[in-house]
């Protein structure tokens, strides 16, 4: 990444709403861009000087570009669309318990213009404290996930199949997701993310239309529209499972391969 790059790809995060990048990560970028300045530098000393990059091409940590080149314009109608559908959500008692029995609903949260949705299953009660999607333990797991694909959570977007908490954290009812089908369809659809990572069987079966499990599901590539949809574990198996994080991994590596990036 040259100098010039870096500024691009910061300006680009800034416009995205990312105010705050992990030192580690700042660290990262500054070499690269250190290593990009000599070997241009070497490249013009020796005649050959390298091809300049198409102003939109911003280069992320990993390599690649984490986020959709939107203009600011897009950009805040892409955020005004979703705080629209939010206020509508917030406001839903197409499910008459879990609008009864939730503080408040959780929407989803990342960057509006995302190349890569997490989608998992419903909040639990620590997203129904805090309007904020995984944020409990199996929340924490998944933003270390997010960590080790070389990404943050700002640079993604989250959102669930069930918008409220369901009594006890039970699983979603079939007629819970259907009510639910139509936010998260048109949430999908106004981030238009080049790939979609399912969580879990309810978050895969739901968005995919099967009853296969997730054991099956995962480690291969579906379609949803224009996303390319990755299935794998659920951050709450793992927890009760820390076998199966060797299959995730697997998938986060398939995942940011399909970009490019070699984990
Ligand atoms: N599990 C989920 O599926 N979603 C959350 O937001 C939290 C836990």
């Amino acid at each position: 990444m040259t100098p010039g790059q870096l500024r691009q790809h910061l300006e680009s995060l800034a416009a995205a709403g990312v105010l705050d990048i992990p030192r580690l990560q700042l660290e990262g970028l500054a070499a690269s861009a250190e290593a990009a300045t000599s070997v241009s530098q070497a490249a013009a000393e020796a005649q050959e000087v390298p091809a300049a990059q198409p102003p939109s091409a911003t280069v992320g940590a990993a390599g690649w570009v984490a986020l959709q080149p939107l203009d600011a314009a897009m950009l805040a109608t892409r955020q005004q669309q979703l705080q629209t559908l939010g206020t509508e959500v917030a406001s839903c008692r197409r499910c008459e318990e879990l609008a009864c029995g939730r503080r408040q609903t959780v929407f989803g949260a990342g960057s509006p213009a995302a190349k890569i949705c997490f989608f998992g299953e419903a909040p639990g009660a620590d997203e129904d404290a805090t309007g904020e999607p995984f944020v409990g333990k199996a929340g924490q797991l998944l933003t270390k996930i997010i960590e080790a694909c070389q990404l943050s959570r700002e640079e993604v977007y989250i959102l669930n199949v069930l918008k409220c908490r369901p009594p006890g954290n039970r699983k979603p009812l079939p007629d819970e997701v259907a009510n639910c089908r139509d936010y998260f369809q048109q949430q999908l659809a106004l981030i238009a993310p080049e790939v979609i990572c399912c969580l879990g069987a309810t978050s895969a079966q739901a968005l995919l239309d099967t009853t296969e499990s997730i054991g099956k599901l995962r480690g291969r590539w579906h379609r949803f529209g224009n996303a390319a949809v990755i299935c794998t574990y659920h951050p709450s198996y793992l927890l009760r499972n820390p076998a199966a994080k060797r299959d995730v991994w697997d998938d986060m590596k398939t995942m940011m391969r399909h970009f490019g990036c070699e984990l």
